[in-house]
């Protein structure tokens, strides 16, 4: 799987929404580094890496069609549009119906099934968190139930300390 011209596809799709940008960035990369620490095997790492990139990719439409970005609404809209975008890319059955299974459940943690699954999740959960500045406290109250990697722990630990 080709992760460098799927981001950079991902930031064409974008269309200059320096938000969006930022913020698959900063999932992917905490995406790599769980993946990473975690010793995963090269297809685990790149469809975590995959699934962070495209992940929010229903939110431009739902902004227009919802007037929002809720997380049932990005589920409900994210699948079609992330198998269009993957298929283009040039990805093959398998690896497209996996992210797009990944992107379609997104915000539900009891939907986890995989490694590449629980490392998006993990991802996501540490941008949001720093996105939305959210006290140490209570960063740690949220994940305590929900983290499972030991990387993913390690960089909730390091960002906020308590
Ligand atoms: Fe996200």
């Amino acid at each position: 799987m080709n992760i460098n011209d799927l981001y950079l596809r991902m930031i064409d799709f974008s269309e200059g929404n320096f938000h969006d940008i930022a913020h698959l960035s900063g999932v992917q990369g905490f995406a790599r580094a769980i993946a990473l620490g975690e010793g995963c095997d090269d297809r685990t790492r790149e469809l975590a890496e995959a699934a962070a990139i495209v992940h929010d990719i229903a939110c431009p439409l739902c902004r227009i069609k919802y007037g929002d970005t809720r997380w049932d609404h990005q589920e409900a809209e994210g699948g079609p549009i992330a198998r269009e975008f993957l298929k283009k890319a040039g990805l093959d059955e398998a690896d497209i119906a996996r992210i797009v299974f990944m992107v379609s459940h997104h915000h539900t943690w009891s939907m986890s099934d995989g490694t590449d699954f629980q490392i998006l999740l993990e991802a996501d959960f540490l941008q949001n968190a720093g996105e939305q500045k959210l006290a140490a406290a209570e960063v740690h109250k949220a994940a305590e139930k929900l983290f499972k990697t030991c990387t993913g722990k390690r960089l909730l630990d390091a960002i906020w300390k308590i």
